[in-house]
């Protein structure tokens, strides 16, 4: 039977082995919620980079330029991190450069030895659970956190996937079976709960409560963001 496993941090990733395995990158403060938000409204690619001057050179490229750090837009950048920005197709047919404070690196950490890297976020949750189950390979869900530490939302939607792929999948993974009672005795009040995420503090504290919204709301989109070379794409699983 195929395993599930959770690293809650980048920076405990050389713990894990990701060789041939389906690993499903999570920041749903906001990186994962807007790229999925970009790829539901027409995006053609999203090419995820680390490195903010290296993204800020795509523009010469003809890419438009989203860029994030601590939450904020990045200094020039035509767009910040907001998924509000792409709703009603804003760039469709469009090439988007994005680069963001731990989303962006959590997706560099594991991209060469991965089978394949998704995106995982609440708006797509169905859908990514539904396209895993239909996959051979185990899965390893890879938590952005917050600068190399523990964050609540990204935890407790690495829950909430353990908790859609039961029984499809096993764990023998503490921190898989942790999260998944963490997410089973709050998923009636996720709002409440991860209102008092740390990084939902600091995005209030930017007045940027919509995009909290948006990123907890579940199952808005059916299709599932893949990483295809260095671009994001987005694609509708199979359902038969
Ligand atoms: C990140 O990569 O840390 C987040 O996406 C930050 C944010 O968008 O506020």
């Amino acid at each position: 039977m195929r395993n599930i496993e959770v690293c809650v941090s980048p920076e405990l990733i050389h713990l894990y082995d990701t060789k041939e395995k389906n690993v499903v990158i999570v920041d749903i403060f906001r990186a994962t919620s807007t790229m999925m938000a970009a790829l539901a409204n027409g995006v053609e690619s999203i090419t995820p980079i680390m490195d903010l001057e290296a993204c800020r050179d795509f523009a010469s490229k003809g890419y438009i330029i989203a860029g994030e750090r601590n939450g904020l837009a990045a200094e020039g950048f035509e767009l910040g991190n907001s998924p509000l920005a792409y709703l009603n197709q804003a760039y469709s047919g469009k090439k988007i450069a994005m680069t963001t404070t731990n989303g962006t690196l959590a997706i560099e950490k594991t991209k060469e030895d991965a089978h394949q890297v998704l995106l995982g976020a609440f708006v797509n949750l169905k859908a990514t659970a539904q396209y895993l189950i239909r996959q051979s390979q185990d899965v390893l869900i890879l938590c952005a956190g917050w600068k190399g530490k523990f964050n609540l939302e990204d935890s407790l939607y690495a829950g909430a996937l353990v908790n859609c792929l039961h029984p499809h999948f096993r764990t023998d993974c503490d921190t898989a079976i942790a999260l998944k009672s963490l997410y089973e005795s709050n998923a009636h009040r996720l709002q409440i709960f991860l209102g008092q995420a740390s990084h939902a503090k600091r995005l209030q504290n930017q007045n940027i409560e919509a995009d909290i919204d948006f990123c907890l709301t579940l199952d808005m989109y059916q299709i599932v963001g893949v990483l295809t070379g260095d671009l994001l794409k987005g694609v509708l699983p199979k359902t038969e």
